[in-house]
């Protein structure tokens, strides 16, 4: 999979792509990432990548053509060509990223990110270039950097061989609709909180039965509006249906 990142300020990526399991992942070549400055695409003799906006108001707004020509320059686009894979705006304005978005964009190789700066970007961007904009929640921060380094770890940890473990990405909270169940490791006790009894019991079936009833608790505690879409079994219905009861 290739991730092609258009930032101001490409250098911010490097130091979180160089840890750990992505580090990894890139090393392995499970990943591509490529960092793209788009004022190296600007044309003028100052490197101009903001402007004011038209109508007045606070704040500068990202000209179109130095995001236009980067994007097309590296996806080999004549001007107005379909583009060859997802090109994503990262904005506030964008869908919300969820655990199904990641799945979702996880099965394209190639993704293009734009990052803005500034109040926004101009409209055109939006109407003549991308095919996708993503919001990561209801707030608002500076840039699209952090954004677009949220997609590339939440993607690339579910691509087949990131993960040491095959089953890696299976139990994560929201993989299932549900959130986790807890984990222990040792020591068996611990300030006086002892590690559950079964997980030390052996039983495999029991285990994950009891994992399964924790992570519906601890959804139906926290989160309740996701079991309203999570894929429940009659089970889990029947031992929901204890504690619906007693809310
Ligand atoms: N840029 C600024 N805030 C953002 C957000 N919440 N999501 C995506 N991109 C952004």
């Amino acid at each position: 999979m290739q991730f092609d990142l258009f930032s101001l300020f490409p250098e911010v990526f490097t130091s979180y792509l160089q840890t750990s399991i992505l580090q990894r992942a890139i090393e392995r070549e499970f990943v591509q990432i490529h960092l793209h400055n788009i004022r190296d695409w600007t044309t003028d003799k100052h490197h101009v990548t903001d402007d004011e906006p038209y109508g007045g108001g606070g704040g500068m707004v990202m000209k179109p053509e130095p995001i236009f020509a980067a994007v097309e320059g590296i996806l080999g686009l004549h001007p107005g060509a379909p583009p060859p894979c997802p090109v994503i705006l990262l904005t506030p304005q964008g869908r919300v990223f969820t655990q199904a978005v990641a799945q979702e964009l996880s099965a394209h190789p190639r993704l293009a990110l734009i990052c803005g700066r500034y109040e926004g970007f101009d409209e055109r961007v939006r109407t003549g270039l991308v095919t996708d904009e993503i919001s990561i929640g209801d707030y608002v921060l500076t840039g699209g950097e952090l954004p677009a380094l949220i997609l590339v770890d939440a993607i690339t940890r579910l691509l087949p061989g990131v993960l040491g473990d095959p089953d890696g990405a299976a139990d994560d909270s929201h993989a299932m609709g549900l959130l986790e169940y807890p984990h222990y490791t040792r020591p068996p006790e611990f300030r006086g909180m002892a590690v559950p009894h079964i997980l030390r019991s052996g039983d495999h079936g029991k285990i994950a039965r009891w994992r399964r009833e924790q992570a519906l608790l601890r959804t139906l505690h926290r989160r309740p509006e996701m079991l309203t879409t999570a894929p429940l079994t009659p089970a889990d219905h029947k031992f929901l249906s204890k504690y619906n009861d007693r809310k």
